[in-house]
């Protein structure tokens, strides 16, 4: 069979010449095109015959991309029509609107091949209104008050359709389901009731988080979304609609303290799917942000919920009896892997206002004494967010540093962090100037479940400690009734290695200390390693040049323009692919099976 495929593969590489560039309309010659695709140069010509196929239509482009799919066995057959159907229509839009010799050609090749990547961002000054004076600061208290504490959850991925006694172990993306496709397959690894690693999270594993959650006592819980499971071939807006719906009402039911959520890149569907309100298309997702409008207004109040409607998902809302606003933030407008940014020649340097957005609300609180968290689903400084508005979050953040106290997000379902330097070249405690503070997910393909909780100064409202509270997925008792217990104590772990003041807060030069440590002191780091997934399916990290330091590199980079996630270049060309196999894990964690691994399984299988 694999013989068969590998010289079938070889004759469309000959028929290759003579299809680039000119008309590709069938499935082996697409499948030539996406095979020819090595460097940039080959990536921007290949778009030339996409876009002829674009043009007959969408389903046309997308059928071959199935097509293509099948032939190549790259994923089961339903998992190929499922998720080509859902995206090739963007795919096909984006080709259809733009010169594909342009920046935005440029763009669409990394988004979908890992190719013509650029670590520059485009020049952009955020409009930010100057300060007035210095921001009054809370003096740093000589006797701290006891600190109040806040739960931080994030990336549920709640599974509705997880079937206890289904097939754990099957040939798709996230098992654990009835599939159609595996109905009267002998079940070789049933599902157990609380989940399994190759699953997302079943029902009774995120009851079973949310009330040990509520055991903290906490003041109050943010959330940095993606509620829904990561089976993308089939999500509907019914499915997204009914999941968001659920899980507002059991956090509602099982927490008492308010909730402050933000959106992740799952919960739309397609998965990723944000459309920039410039485009004209009937696959707008206004129907997310209605129903979480709805869901949210409970915890955020009336006229935060009105934002979430009219900004399309971001929020501002003051916490309760306390001078702190949180600003809750729709990242997905910055993430590489939302196609609809790539179907537009002129450049959009702020796509939906939501940075305009961030810097109205920080002004609002910086003109009224308050201090601001700034809560979103995917962290600003991982390859897989666009370098150019990592860059303008991070001028915001310049701008506003004395009054954001806090930033917490998501999305890698790891536990990590990622320090702001008021000057990248210089990364030193000194000029450390923010941090943000990454959830572990609960789903447990990434490791083991885990929540953040933070003691928090009430004076200051910065983070003195944050313990990670986690369920052991691979303990017998598991199954029966998962015990959520500390995993580890930052303050208690970290402090002693870097002379942490038995009164000082987590600050931005503390994260940046600890990264220091962890140049040096090997036990150290192994154990942050360790720590990524909760001691669950580590991955190891042990080569100095092509793991540790790379890894160090991304805690001190808070825009994408420094992470060290490039590493191959070509001719000048930079390629995101050569990156380690924790990087690319991570990647497939957060996206799922996504569009840029199947066109990698693709290019991949020529390589014989
Ligand atoms: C694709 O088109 C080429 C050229 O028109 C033709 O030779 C080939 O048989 C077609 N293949 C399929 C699978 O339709
Ligand atoms: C899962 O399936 C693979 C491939 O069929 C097999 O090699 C492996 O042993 C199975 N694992 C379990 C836990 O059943
Ligand atoms: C669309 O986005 C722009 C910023 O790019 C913003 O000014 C405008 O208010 C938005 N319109 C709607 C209807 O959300
Ligand atoms: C989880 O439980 C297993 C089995 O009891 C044990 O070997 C492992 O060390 C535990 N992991 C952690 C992080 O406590
Ligand atoms: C970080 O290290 C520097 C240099 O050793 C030291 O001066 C500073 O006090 C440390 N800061 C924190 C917060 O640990
Ligand atoms: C290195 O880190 C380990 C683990 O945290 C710690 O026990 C040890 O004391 C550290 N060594 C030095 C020299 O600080
Ligand atoms: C990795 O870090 C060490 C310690 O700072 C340094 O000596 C080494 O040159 C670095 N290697 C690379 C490839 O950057």
């Amino acid at each position: 069979m694999l013989y068969y495929r590998r010289l079938w593969l070889l004759t469309s590489v000959l028929a290759t010449f003579t299809v680039t560039g000119v008309v590709a309309q069938n499935s082996s010659q697409i499948l030539s095109v996406l095979e020819s695709i090595v460097d940039c140069a080959s990536c921007l010509a290949a778009l030339i015959p996409l876009q002829v196929l674009a043009h007959l239509g969408n389903d046309a482009f997308s059928d071959t991309f199935i097509a293509v799919c099948d032939i190549a066995q790259l994923e089961d057959p339903d998992v190929c029509s499922g998720l080509l159907s859902r995206l090739g229509p963007i795919i096909a839009h984006d080709l259809r609107s733009i010169d594909v010799a342009g920046q935005t050609g440029n763009r669409l090749c990394d988004a979908l091949f890992g190719f013509c990547a650029s670590k520059t961002p485009n020049a952009f000054s955020v409009p930010l209104p100057s300060p007035i004076g210095p921001v009054a600061l809370p003096s740093t208290p000589t006797v701290r008050k006891a600190p109040f504490q806040v739960v931080h959850i994030s990336d549920v991925h709640i599974d509705r359709e997880y079937t206890v006694g289904s097939e754990a172990n099957c040939t798709k993306n996230i098992c654990c389901r009835n599939f159609a496709d595996e109905a009267g397959d002998p079940i070789t690894d049933p599902a157990q009731p609380f989940g399994n690693s190759k699953c997302d999270s079943p029902i009774s594993l995120a009851d079973s988080m949310l009330e040990a959650v509520n055991s903290f006592n906490a003041q109050f819980v943010i959330f940095t979304g993606d509620v829904v499971e990561g089976a993308i071939w089939l999500t509907t807006q019914d499915e997204v609609t009914s999941d968001l719906t659920d899980f507002n009402a059991e956090m509602l039911s099982k927490i008492t303290a308010p909730i402050f959520p933000a959106i992740g890149n799952h919960d739309s569907t397609p998965v990723n799917s944000f459309p920039r309100n410039t485009t004209d298309t009937t696959l707008d997702v206004q129907w997310v942000f209605d129903t979480q409008s709805a869901g949210w207004e409970h915890w955020i109040g009336s006229a935060a919920s009105q934002q979430v409607d009219h900004i399309s998902g971001s929020y501002a809302a003051t916490v309760p009896d306390m001078n702190l606003v949180i600003l809750s933030v729709n990242t997905q407008y910055w993430y590489r892997q939302n196609l609809w940014l790539y179907d537009s020649n002129t450049f959009q340097p702020d796509p939906n206002g939501i940075l305009s957005f961030m810097v109205e609300q920080l002004q609002a609180a910086e003109d009224a004494g308050q201090r601001v968290w700034v809560i979103g689903h995917i962290p600003l400084g991982k390859a897989d967010t666009i370098e150019d508005q990592s860059n303008y979050y991070d001028q915001i953040l310049q701008r506003y540093k004395d009054t954001i106290v806090g930033q917490f997000f998501g999305h890698s379902h790891k536990d990590q962090f990622e320090i702001a330097y008021s000057d990248y070249s210089d990364q030193t405690a000194a000029n450390a100037v923010g941090v943000g503070l990454i959830c572990p997910a609960l789903t447990p393909t990434s490791g083991n479940p885990a929540f953040k909780v933070y003691d928090v100064d009430p004076d200051t409202l910065g983070i003195m400690n944050i313990r990670v509270i986690f369920a052991n997925i691979s303990d017998p008792s598991f199954q029966k009734n998962p015990t959520w217990s500390v995993y580890y104590d930052a303050r208690e772990t970290y402090g002693p290695l870097v002379g942490l003041p038995a009164t000082s807060e987590l600050t931005p030069a503390f994260w940046h200390n600890l990264t220091e440590v962890f140049m040096t002191n090997d036990t150290a780091f192994q154990l942050f390693n360790t720590f990524l997934s909760r001691g669950g399916a580590v991955s190891p990290c042990t080569d100095v040049d092509n793991c540790k330091n790379t890894t160090i590199c991304d805690q001190r980079a808070f825009r994408s323009q420094n992470n060290c996630d490039v590493d191959e270049g070509a001719f000048g060309m930079l390629r995101r692919r050569n990156v380690g196999g924790s990087q690319r894990q991570e990647r497939t964690e957060c996206e799922g099976i996504g569009i840029r691994d199947i066109f990698d399984e693709i290019r991949g299988s020529m390589q014989v």
